[in-house]
């Protein structure tokens, strides 16, 4: 994750810039660096490593300037270099960014054909670019944004001076959080209230698509559609900004809305998002040439999250995968003679179980690689292999944003072991990570389902059972729908592969039942279909949650069907998880239940 940060003022800016970035460095701390301009015009100071780097640069070489934007940097494009920092600049403009171009590539190509030398390798310069030439063809800077915004595909949180506008910041946010603090007589654009907490308590959060124009009196915030919107201020409550709901009634809504932003960081802790090539991260041992057989285990989301690893694995690198909840794999005392690696799927990292079962294949002498969301837990200190998720701190009980970013690693890494194994080329490994790539923006896509999953959540919500059906890298979300229903509606709730429903389940199908089916049109959706005739042969009320080819092809009568964009196969379980994270939220909520802290739950089970 990066973290940004503007001011537009009368007051000298560099220090506050400086102090807001402090408090931004839990979002990554590869590199960081403000912009001003002041009667030197615009210049920039940015620094390696650490934020103490660029304050000593400061102290020895100080900018001046009542306007600014700072940036800290968790590196996805290109390596954590001073060339690489942000903010990325011409003399005209600067900008800084929190988020996946997906499209930087052929961006710089057009630029690079118009003239236009780059200094970097990262995707963000791109767009200090093309904002260049925009202004270079005579547009003004706040129309120069307008233009351009349509051209970047991706998720993005932006914050853009010009040169010769002492009293202009611009901002931008899809898919990436960003915030407007109220000052007195100056105006913040933040990543989050954290950012904007030495300023201000008065926080608009911008929501997805919005444009923002700052000047010290006054943030005019314009929609999607380019109409002039209102964003409620909202009052930060003091130090609980770093667990702070932002715009959300809850923190499960808050994390949902996260995915975008923290799967995007995951993705670029396997994947260097300038070549495309995956990676191991953080440069540790792990090469799976050698493994033929893995054995998965852990314990609820992390489970199915595994569950989906063993699709992947077995798909792209052709390994084959054991997998069990990890209460049961402790005991079983499998002898593990033919397996080469075990995997392990923690967001807390502290779960018992899970790290009893670890304990348990390390005795057996196996090397151990886990997936975990909390660097400094137990799991991760006591595997071989640490591989991180980026979610951030997940408060809300049930599980969104981990299991996503679990499944963005697990896709990455089966990537790189089928690249290992030589199972797939090169070109091949270009595709799949470009297609991973487009995760952040399919997950926003999602969002726009919202409206209509609140009032089908109404109906369920009046529902005592549902059934949930999947096939492929669609059963293991067919599970973790009912997981998610269960455990924060108190619904009963089971997951089914569908090719079962006719060895035992459909005797349960009548008009009380209502059958969740997610079927994207991936190469199980004919026998999924098929399996949907026989519910609704039988009375069987189905929501359907499908995409657009899917929905074209038709073929069945549901209650309700809710469409997601076409997408790689790689990505549905991702981009699907989340109208089913939704369809729960909601359906929890009307029935007053205490989503956050679901009764007898807790967010990380440390006893057996
Ligand atoms: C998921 O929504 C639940 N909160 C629960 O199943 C959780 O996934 C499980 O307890 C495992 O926790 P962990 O990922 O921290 O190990």
């Amino acid at each position: 994750m990066c973290g940004i940060i503007g001011i537009v003022s009368g007051q000298p800016v560099a220090d506050r810039l400086v102090d807001s970035l402090k408090r931004l460095e839990y979002r990554g701390y590869d590199s960081a660096g403000i912009a001003t301009l002041s009667d030197a015009g615009l210049d920039r100071r940015r620094a390696e490593g650490k934020l103490v780097n660029l304050e000593t640069l400061l102290k020895t070489e100080p900018l001046g300037g009542t306007i600014g934007i700072g940036h800290t940097r968790w590196a996805t494009h290109g390596a954590p270099t001073v060339r690489n920092a942000h903010p990325h600049a011409t003399p005209r403009v600067a900008v800084v960014h929190n988020g996946i171009i997906e499209n930087f590539r052929e961006l710089r190509t057009s630029l690079e054909a118009d003239g236009y030398v780059f200094e970097s390798e990262t995707d963000t310069e791109t767009i200090a670019l093309i904002v260049t030439r925009a202004l270079d063809r005579g547009a003004e800077p706040v129309e120069a944004v307008r233009q351009i915004l349509p051209q970047l595909e991706g998720a993005f949180a932006l914050a853009f001076v010009f040169s010769g506008e002492e009293n202009l910041i611009v901002g931008a946010r899809r898919g990436s959080p960003l915030a407007v603090g109220i000052g007195k007589g100056e105006m913040f654009l933040g990543s989050d209230a954290i950012a904007l907490s030495p300023f201000t308590d008065a926080v608009r959060y911008l929501e997805d698509g919005d444009f923002v124009v700052l000047d010290r009196s006054q943030a005019k915030i314009y929609d999607v559609d380019g109409l002039a919107v209102e964003r409620p201020v909202r009052r930060s409550v003091g130090k609980a900004f770093y667990v702070d709901k932002g715009n959300h009634r809850h923190f499960m809504q808050k994390e949902i809305y996260e995915q975008p932003e923290v799967i995007g960081h995951t993705l670029g802790s396997f994947v260097d998002m300038t070549t495309g090539r995956t990676r191991v991260p953080n440069g540790q041992s792990l090469d799976f040439k050698d493994i033929k057989r893995m054995a998965i285990s852990a314990c609820g989301t992390g489970y199915l999250a595994g569950l989906t690893g063993r699709y992947y694995f077995e798909r792209h690198a052709r390994i084959a995968c054991d997998i069990d909840v990890a209460s049961e794999f402790r005991y079983r005392e499998s002898p593990l003679g033919d397996v080469d690696l075990a995997l392990f799927v923690s967001q807390s990292g502290e779960t018992a179980d899970t790290l009893a079962s670890l304990r348990y294949a390390k005795s057996m002498g196996l090397k151990t690689a886990s997936v975990v969301n909390v660097q400094e837990s137990t799991i991760a200190r006591e595997s071989d292999v640490v591989l991180p998720t980026l979610a951030g701190p997940e408060i809300g009980v049930a599980s969104t944003k981990a299991f996503t970013c679990q499944l963005m690693a697990l896709a990455a890494l089966s990537i790189r072991a089928g690249v290992d194994r030589g199972v797939i080329s090169p070109d091949e490994e270009l595709a799949m990570t470009r297609a991973l790539a487009e995760g952040p923006r399919m997950v926003a896509e999602a969002f726009k389902l919202e409206g209509q999953i609140e009032i089908l959540a109404r109906e369920l919500a009046t529902y005592r059972h549902a059934l949930y059906l999947g096939r492929g890298l669609s059963y293991p979300l067919a599970l973790e729908g009912a997981l998610k229903l269960k455990e924060i509606s108190y619904i009963h709730a089971e997951g089914y592969a569908a090719g079962e429903l006719k060895h035992g389940p459909i005797a349960l199908i009548d008009e009380t039942m209502p059958v969740i089916v997610v079927a994207p049109h991936d190469r199980m959706f004919e026998k999924t279909v098929s399996n949907m005739q026989e519910v609704a042969a039988r009375g069987g009320r189905i929501i359907l949650i499908t995409d657009e080819k899917g929905a074209r092809a038709g073929a069945v009568s549901a209650m309700e069907t809710l469409i997601l964009p076409d997408m790689p196969e790689i990505l549905t379980p991702i981009a699907f998880a989340v109208p089913l994270q939704m369809l729960a939220y909601h359906t929890a909520v009307h029935m007053g239940t205490d989503v956050d802290q679901p009764r007898n739950l807790a967010k990380s089970v440390t006893v057996e």
